[in-house]
């Protein structure tokens, strides 16, 4: 089993570029069934969740033709409509398959997504909202067989929460539907926008993206198009975590700092120095850090659940006592335990978390129980005192492109080995 070990103690400085949104890169990967025209994605991060929607495409009967970033997909011979349980299993948000499959074939048949790390993660706002497009669901022994026998039709969809894949699956749906579809309380996250560029871009007419409320203007057809996928806000933070808890220096290229808002004014309070540039963003932190009063995560435009537990790790070293409400995901605290691991002060009751900062975190071996609280693993071994190990390391892999050469090119110590 592959581990990472991270030697602690050094300051990162220097320039690093940002890879493009794994979240983008999946359900745009998913639109692309729903022409029968080669469609061709920049910027695509190379993951194993990517590879997982590959796999995908290519069982339905795309072909998948990969250049470093670039994906050239030929939907042209699709013809199964099912999703095979054991690619579902590689990937939980292969749910946002259903929409586009349902769009393209009328009918789709998917194992139920299974639990998660971060949780149950129901699926009841999909399905309750691609009933109101006319689809019949039924579930019989963990699959959902789905059909939309008179097609999909237009509808009024408002969402009890916010739910980014329910938006997504909304939107794949109700692009070729009859009649105009609109959707409340509509996820405002930029990767909604990204697949709606995207979905414009072949033709179709969605309009508010990025707002509560989106409007969808059915179309007959779908034709080819060019799209590349914005770059990975999440990762971003990450790096900038990273060099905010070893009091580093650095700029990160290839970045939209817009999406960034609602994390750099924590990075100032931390007492960092934090500039946006066009398409950059630049961070020099001291060498002591300042704790933050309260990171509340929230539906965009809001603090980021997936920002929380990079952020954790580095406020474990902070001067003072900091405050995290985790409102989205019920279980994201599993990274709590490991840190703790090292020398961490937290104490964790429901969805509040209280960060007690300590003057040192030291090496330990510790295991990603998930993508974002691995990533965090790897920003705390970065300060710490000595070697840190993490294990499972294939939850980081299925977000972060190379991260151990990433960290290497700015100055961390961190090798991939086998155990
Ligand atoms: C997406 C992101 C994930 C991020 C999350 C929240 C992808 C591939 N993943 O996940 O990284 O952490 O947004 O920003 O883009 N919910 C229901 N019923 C549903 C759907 C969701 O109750 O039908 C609940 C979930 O259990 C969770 C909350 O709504 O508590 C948010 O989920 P959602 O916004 O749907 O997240 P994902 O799309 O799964």
């Amino acid at each position: 089993m592959s581990v990472l070990e991270v030697e602690g103690g050094r300051r990162l400085t220097g320039e690093i570029d940002i890879q493009g949104a794994k979240n983008s890169s999946l359900p745009i990967l998913a639109a692309t069934l729903l022409s029968g025209e080669k469609q061709i994605i920049h910027n695509c991060p190379q993951l194993s969740d990517v590879d997982a929607a590959v796999k995908i495409l290519e069982y339905l009967g795309c072909t998948v033709k990969r250049e470093e970033h670039t994906l050239e997909i030929d939907p042209g011979s699709v013809s199964r409509w099912d999703i095979p349980e054991d690619l579902m299993r590689e990937m939980r948000s292969s749910i946002v398959f259903l929409g586009a499959i349902l769009a393209r074939m009328g009918k789709a048949l998917l194992s139920m997504p299974g639990g998660c790390e971060l949780g149950p993660r129901p699926i009841d706002l999909h399905l309750d909202a691609l009933r109101k497009l006319g689809v019949t669901i039924e579930d019989e022994h963990g699959y959902l067989q789905c059909k939309a026998e008179d097609g999909l039709h237009s509808a009024k969809v408002i969402l009890a929460f916010p739910s980014v894949g329910a938006t997504e699956n909304i939107l794949l749906a109700s692009v070729l539907a009859k009649g105009t579809t609109v959707i409340s309380n509509a996820a405002q996250e930029p990767e909604i926008i990204d697949l709606a560029d995207f979905l414009n871009r072949c033709g179709a007419k969605v309009r508010g993206a990025g707002k509560s409320t989106i409007v969808i203007d059915g179309v007959e057809r779908l034709h080819a198009a060019e799209h590349a996928v914005i770059p990975d806000r999440i990762v971003a933070a990450t790096y900038l975590c990273c060099g905010a808890i070893t009091g580093g220096e650095l700029l990160l290229k290839h970045v939209n700092p817009n999406d960034l808002e609602s994390m750099i004014p924590f990075f100032e309070e931390m007492g960092a120095t934090i500039s946006a540039g066009h398409h950059s963003v630049y961070l020099k932190a001291p060498s002591v850090l300042k704790s933050v009063r309260s990171i509340r995560t929230m539906p965009y435009p809001g603090f980021p659940t997936d920002a929380q537990a990079p952020f954790m790790s580095v406020l474990t070293v902070a001067n003072g006592s900091s405050m995290f409400v985790e409102n989205i995901f019920e279980n994201r605290y599993k990274h709590v335990p490991e840190l703790c691991r090292m020398g961490a002060d937290i104490k964790v009751e429901g969805r509040v978390c209280v960060v007690n900062g300590i003057s040192r975190l030291t090496g330990a071996v510790v295991r990603a129980e998930d993508l974002r609280g691995g990533a965090a693993l790897i920003v705390a071994g970065l300060k710490a005192q000595g070697k840190t190990v993490i294990r499972n390391i294939h939850h980081i892999d299925r977000g972060y492109e190379k991260i151990e050469d990433s960290i290497m090119q700015i100055g961390g110590m961190i090798r991939r080995m086998e155990e």
